[in-house]
């Protein structure tokens, strides 16, 4: 099959891996895709949706898949569909749950969906005034995509005036801070469940905790994520239940009822508190890094599965009995200005298993372009020895201002 994969991150490089090891005779584009992604198929530069859209005409791509959510936002799904060509992801109508914040509270809201207290503004000074009468901390989140960079946690009024102003007038996140989501703070530990939807019915994933803040501890601000373990410890039979009734179901009924249908990735991000689940958000496509987490632990045959929810069909997932740990190296002054260009060493070592996320070959080497550079992965029986595993290859790894966090899997 010829598959085109849009993206060029570490989640796309993974993608294309776990594609072609079900089968090497798989012939994969990616655009634009990294230094990794050519090493297994084809980089294609495609400027515009457009562009894209010809490509996969022109070359008769059998299917594509879309790793991030600008273009499915963009409505790149309405636009392969209209020509027949076959596509993996939410049309333009569904990807607003993940594209805009108020829309998916108000969704959540009206299908009980459970998700933290919340009330959405464009005006300041009302946004001002509901922020003075209640308690601390709060949480203020851009509506509009960012990358997983527009969500403020404010300990007081001052800061949460500060951040208001901001997005709402300075224009921090741009487009996107147009409209804000003021909700109460949740404090509990975090699970990112990635399941597929073929139009009728929701298939999880096992579960995954990403690590989103930029220090140990959780400390700093959040970036789009620095390590992922898989399954989350935490994610319980008891959890797990609570999120079928709670989130799941609720969000399947909803998406029946507005008719938001499509074959594509629901991916989950809960917080769980006390037990119970609450929704912090949808992201309408695979995580990054969860995906280079849990696609390892994966048996049944990716493009299978992806056939069959593309044509309606019931989904088996089977799962290593196994655990995997994703360890991120970033550049020195990512989620902020990341430095590029620094030549990476040592990942020839054919003991570690990594993905490429920010980093494209020149003249034979490979050399950071991006905040977010490699993905250094283990897997193994337990989850100590997964991140055990992990670790040692991410010794055996250098570039320039290399920084990562020395506490992937280590459970709050
Ligand atoms: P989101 O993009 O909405 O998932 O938010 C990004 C990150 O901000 C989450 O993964 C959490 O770490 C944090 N966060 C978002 N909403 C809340 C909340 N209501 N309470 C506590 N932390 C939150
Ligand atoms: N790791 C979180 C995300 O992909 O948005």
């Amino acid at each position: 099959m010829k598959i085109l994969i849009i993206g060029n991150g570490g989640r796309e490089h993974a993608i294309g891996m776990k594609l072609k090891k079900d089968n090497p005779l798989h012939e994969l584009y990616f655009a634009k895709g990294n230094g990794g992604t050519e090493t297994i198929g084809s980089n294609i530069s495609l400027a515009s949706l457009d562009e894209i859209v010809n490509f996969a005409e022109q070359k008769k791509i059998d299917l594509t898949i879309v790793g991030s959510e600008a273009l499915l936002v963009e409505g790149i799904v309405d636009a392969f569909e209209q020509m027949n060509l076959k596509i993996f992801g939410p049309n333009k109508a569904a990807a607003m749950l993940e594209g805009d914040k108020a829309f998916a509270k108000e969704f959540m809201n009206e299908y009980g969906v459970r998700t933290a207290k919340h009330h959405s503004f464009t005006n300041v000074e009302h946004a001002l005034a509901y922020s003075k009468d209640h308690s601390y901390p709060l949480v203020i989140k851009a509506t509009g995509l960012a990358a997983g960079k527009g969500v403020f946690i404010v300990n007081n009024y001052e800061e949460a005036s500060t951040t208001i102003n901001d997005l709402l007038i300075h224009k921090l996140m741009g487009e996107a801070g147009n409209e804000i989501v003021i909700e109460e703070f949740l404090n509990g530990f975090e699970v990112s469940v990635l399941s597929v939807f073929n139009g009728n019915k929701i298939y999880p994933f096992i579960s995954a905790k990403d690590h989103k803040k930029i220090f140990e501890n959780e400390e700093g601000p959040n970036t789009g994520g620095m390590g992922a373990i898989a399954p989350n410890p935490l994610f319980t039979k008891e959890v797990e239940l609570d999120f079928e009734q709670n989130i799941m179901l609720p969000t399947l009924k909803g998406l029946i009822n507005r008719n938001l249908i499509f074959s594509g990735v629901i991916f989950f991000g809960l917080m769980v508190v006390n037990n119970k689940c609450y929704l912090l958000e949808y992201n309408m496509r695979l995580g990054d890094p969860e995906t280079q987490t849990i696609l390892p632990l994966l048996n049944t045959d990716l493009t299978e599965v992806i056939e069959n929810a593309l044509n309606g069909k019931e989904i088996a997932l089977d799962w290593k009995k196994a655990h995997a740990c994703c360890v991120v190296l970033s550049s020195k002054g990512y989620p902020e200005k990341a430095e590029t260009g620094k030549i990476i060493h040592g990942l020839n070592n054919s003991n570690i298993n990594f993905a490429i996320a920010g980093a494209i070959k020149e003249n034979d080497e490979l050399v950071t372009s991006g905040g977010r550079v490699l993905n250094i992965i283990g897997t193994a029986d337990t989850l100590e020895a997964a991140i055990d595993k992990a670790y040692d290859a991410v010794g055996q790894v250098h570039f320039d201002g290399m920084y990562y966090r020395k506490d992937i899997g280590k459970i709050r």
